[in-house]
């Protein structure tokens, strides 16, 4: 997160991209490099190297970069930049078990500081399937260049171990050959723009603090749905679901930006502490509780938009018995004086109706009535929804006098759209995450003891689903909002999940 408007050039760079053939660096994290460079915000003198076992030689490996740029760049090739972009790029065969390849990589670096003139910053990406990732820490180790703490940083990805006690060993790992500064825990979710602009919503305007409490808020929440089903990565899932795909990182943050308190700057350590402060403050659910909190769910075969598709157990890779979710919903309560007795509910799911990740705050009702009873109707509570994608927006709902000879009163949205308030640019997650590495911010990345925090926030669902295997799986059908469960958990509250984006369900 750059704090200032102007871009600092920054020092030459040297980044490694373990699992460089891989479907990461093909669809993200070249396209937002090679976005970085367009705007000019690459430093002047970088080199990127990708790492993987495949055989490749170096043009066919920049072709095929060529067409992930193509397919899923913000910008394709208009420009005509990609053939110099490209001089930056190289490809580096290696078993990532092998101990003593590593000697190439710093071998490189020397290389790189005699054509820079400078040593370089290098950046390990680990951009592989989440098991290699020890022996890659492992090996790093054995070289000298990852204990220079100012030019070496380590980039991981989630998922962040596979419970609590696999993060608390990666941690450790970890820890044994770098610097807690050296390590870029990556959630992307905190690289988009609207997920930002909370912060600014929130501790920029005098208008929202004072209210931002029990005493005016009556539930929040979140919804992060996706149309797409598991995409072919059912080898991944089956070991994942949606718990750990998305409540215990992306989720869990989203949430603690809507729950922290007022940070005393924008200082990295200081902006996770009051972020962690929310994780330990999250009620720990109780095992025998568990069904009270929290729904699963997983998609049968049927039809997405007209198109038939297919159940999660006929996904490749996937076991025709399997009892890994595909959808979660949850109930979080922040037991802390500001948030004592609102509940957030949470829910995410595959093959839901709609593509849409939105935070609802609901207000209570306005304290008194003075209205007539006949003009208050259509009346409705405060209600303020961030759209974070696709639609990028912040809707607030309020009453208006309806035009007549009457007082009608019905309620009406303000909007803010991204899109149509600022021209356009704007960048992808991965370029701003990216960028915050290079610059050496940590302020947008995952600390040790955030990640921590937030597994064992959704442990006692995990032990207990685990415990006890669904035996209503497939549970929802393709283009729903998940199981039926889900509406029941909230509903129990007197409340409905709000399917957002409002503006435009609710004319
Ligand atoms: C990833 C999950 O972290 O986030 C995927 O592993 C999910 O399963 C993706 O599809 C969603 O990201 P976004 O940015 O498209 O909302």
């Amino acid at each position: 997160m750059n704090h200032n408007s102007e871009k600092k050039k920054l020092p030459p760079v040297l980044i490694f991209i373990f699992g460089g053939s891989g479907d990461l660096n093909y669809r993200k994290l070249t396209p937002a490099l090679y976005n970085l460079f367009l705007d000019n915000s690459m430093p002047e003198k970088f080199s990127i190297v990708g790492i993987a076992r495949t055989e490749y030689d170096e043009s066919a490996y920049k072709e095929h970069l060529l067409d992930g740029i193509i397919n899923f760049s913000r910008r394709k090739d208009e420009d005509r930049k990609w053939t110099e972009f490209s001089k930056h790029l190289s490809y580096l065969k290696l078993d990532v078990s092998d101990e003593k390849a590593y000697g190439s990589i710093a071998e490189l670096a020397k290389q790189k500081e005699q054509e820079f003139g400078e040593y370089p910053t290098l950046l390990f990406y680990m951009a592989v399937a989440p098991q290699l990732v020890p022996v890659i820490i492992k090996n790093l180790g054995l070289i000298q260049v990852c204990t220079d703490v100012k030019h070496s940083r380590i980039v991981v990805e989630k998922p962040f171990g596979h419970d609590l006690e696999s993060a608390r060993e990666m941690n450790l790992l970890l820890a044994g050959i770098f610097k807690e500064e050296q390590i870029y825990r990556i959630d992307h979710y905190l690289g988009k723009e609207t997920v930002q602009n909370i912060l600014a919503l929130r501790f920029a305007n005098a208008l929202f603090e004072p209210i931002w409490n029990k005493n005016y808020i009556d539930h929040v929440q979140i919804t992060s749905a996706e149309t797409v089903g598991v995409e072919g990565r059912g080898g991944y899932y089956e070991n994942s679901g949606a718990l750990r795909d998305m409540v215990q990182n992306h989720i869990l943050q989203l949430l603690c930006m809507i729950g922290m308190e007022a940070p005393i700057s924008f200082d990295a350590d200081e902006i996770r502490n009051k972020k962690v402060d929310v994780l330990n403050a999250l009620r720990k659910i109780d095992k025998e509780e568990v069904y009270d909190y929290a729904v699963r769910g997983q998609y049968s075969e049927g039809w997405m938009q007209g198109e038939k598709v297919m159940g999660y157990r006929q996904e490749k890779d996937v076991k025709p018995d399997s009892t890994t979710e595909t959808f979660a919903a949850i109930k979080f309560y922040i037991d802390n004086w500001r948030w004592e007795g609102v509940p957030f509910y949470v829910r995410t799911g595959k093959h839901m109706h709609e593509k849409t990740t939105a935070l609802t705050i609901q207000f209570k009702p306005a304290p008194h009535y003075s209205f007539p009873a006949e003009a208050a109707e259509t009346w409705r509570p405060n209600r303020l929804s961030i759209s974070i994608q696709p639609e990028m927006d912040i809707c607030l709902r309020f009453q208006a006098k309806k035009p007549g000879q009457h007082m009608v009163l019905t309620p009406v949205d303000m909007v803010f759209n991204y899109k149509d308030a600022y021209d356009g640019y704007e960048p992808e997650a991965y370029e701003t995450l990216l960028y915050d590495v290079m610059e050496g911010d940590a302020t947008l990345f995952m600390r040790a003891d955030q990640v921590e925090a937030a597994w064992k926030v959704v442990m006692p669902v995990i032990e207990v689903w685990r415990e006890r295997k669904p035996i209503d799986f497939p549970n929802y059908s393709p283009d729903s909002w998940g199981p039926e469960d889900a509406e029941a958990l909230i509903a129990r509250d007197g409340h409905n999940w709000i399917t957002l984006p409002p503006k435009r369900k609710e004319k």
